[in-house]
């Protein structure tokens, strides 16, 4: 009997997030933490020595152009995202890029061309999805009629890279992304329309939207109602929870959707709460996915679909508007393989 093939995985971002995955990456079997890449050199020398990684370079370049390795991990800036995605799968390198997929439609969608045209396996960041608690809470209930769902933090600095225009796109396009990506998954039709109202209420200094209350309807008629923002972490809830029903069975999710209650017939269960496993929970599919050349479990077209649910909400909320999902120029990422 053979035993797998060593993959080979090289770190671009060598900051807070990207060494979730680090850790991860420098203790998973059958990995190789081969090469870690950093614009700051002493950040990424940094991850050379306390994850063990073979080689540490300020020169990205260096990372496509090395035949050794197999799949890259991205963990910087959004802004970077897409030309960091497109070096990647124009390299032949198989990816994991972290969430949001991108800022704009048209980044998203040079990441989706990229994939397509190379091949390449690539996955999105939208750990939530992989939660214990979120995945038996889409078994439990399969035909949601009514969602309410929330992703509110403690105040960001306004000096934030993430509340930067360019760079992060403020809470709502930044962290937002997470519940709404969420809300998508836990729906077996696609959303048609978006209403929100919100805008920037504590980042003056911002071009940014932080606060939003989103109103999603979806092709089966189901609508949701999201709230996200940095306006201070709900003590009860937590910073995410969602809740859902369908006329006769409902769930809460809280507890960081590390836990679930379901209710059935008036009956209430509460499951035995789940420790928050960090990037593992989202790395460990992935890279099972790159071992056996399946497609990443997070593709990048539903990533761009969550970008565009997210921007339309902030154009709703700019003009006043309903968001029709079904017209351009939301349309066509709303389709997924
Ligand atoms: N999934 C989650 O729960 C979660 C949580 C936090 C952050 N994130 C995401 O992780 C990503 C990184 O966020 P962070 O908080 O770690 O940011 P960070 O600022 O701590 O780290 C980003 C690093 O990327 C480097 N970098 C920027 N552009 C680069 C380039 N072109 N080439 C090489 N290196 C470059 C920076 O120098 C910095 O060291 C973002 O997409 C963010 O939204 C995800």
């Amino acid at each position: 009997m053979t035993s797998p093939r060593l993959l080979r995985a090289a770190l671009v971002g060598c900051g807070s997030y990207g060494a979730e995955h680090a850790k991860f990456l420098s203790a998973c079997p059958g990995v190789q933490l081969h090469a870690v890449a950093d614009l700051d050199p002493a950040r990424a020398e940094q991850f050379r020595q306390a994850y063990g990684a073979g080689y540490a370079t300020a020169d990205v370049a260096r990372i496509w152009a090395d035949p050794a390795i197999d799949v890259v991990w991205i963990c910087t800036q959004h802004h970077t995202h897409a030309p960091l995605a497109e070096a990647a799968a124009a390299a032949g390198k198989h990816f994991f890029l972290e969430k949001p997929l991108a800022l704009t439609l048209a980044d998203c969608d040079r990441i989706v061309a990229a994939v397509e045209r190379s091949g390449v396996i690539a996955s999105s960041g939208f750990k939530l999805r992989f939660f214990p608690a979120v995945v038996a809470a889409r078994a439990f209930l399969t035909k949601p009629t009514l969602t309410v769902a929330q992703v509110i933090d403690d105040h960001w600095a306004s000096d934030f890279w993430a509340n930067d225009p360019v760079q992060g796109g403020g809470n709502v396009l930044s962290q937002g992304c997470h519940i709404v990506d969420t809300v998508l998954h836990l729906h077996p039709t696609g959303p048609v329309r978006v209403y929100a109202a919100g805008g920037n209420r504590h980042h003056p200094t911002r071009d940014i939207v932080d606060t939003a209350a989103i109103t999603l309807t979806f092709a089966d008629g189901a609508v949701a109602n999201l709230a996200i923002g940095d306006v201070g972490v709900p003590p009860h809830t937590s910073k995410f929870a969602l809740q859902q029903s369908d006329g006769a069975r409902s769930f809460s999710l809280f507890n960081r959707l590390n836990s679930l209650m379901t209710r059935v017939d008036q009956q209430v269960t509460e499951h035995p709460a789940e420790v928050e496993a960090g990037a593992a929970v989202i790395d460990r599919p992935f890279l099972a996915a790159v071992a056996a050349g399946r497609p990443a479990p997070c593709t990048v077209q539903s990533a761009r679909r969550t970008t565009a649910v997210v921007l339309a909400a902030v154009e709703s909320i700019r003009t006043g508007r309903v968001v029709d999902l079904t017209a351009p120029p939301y349309a066509a990422a709303m389709q997924l393989p």
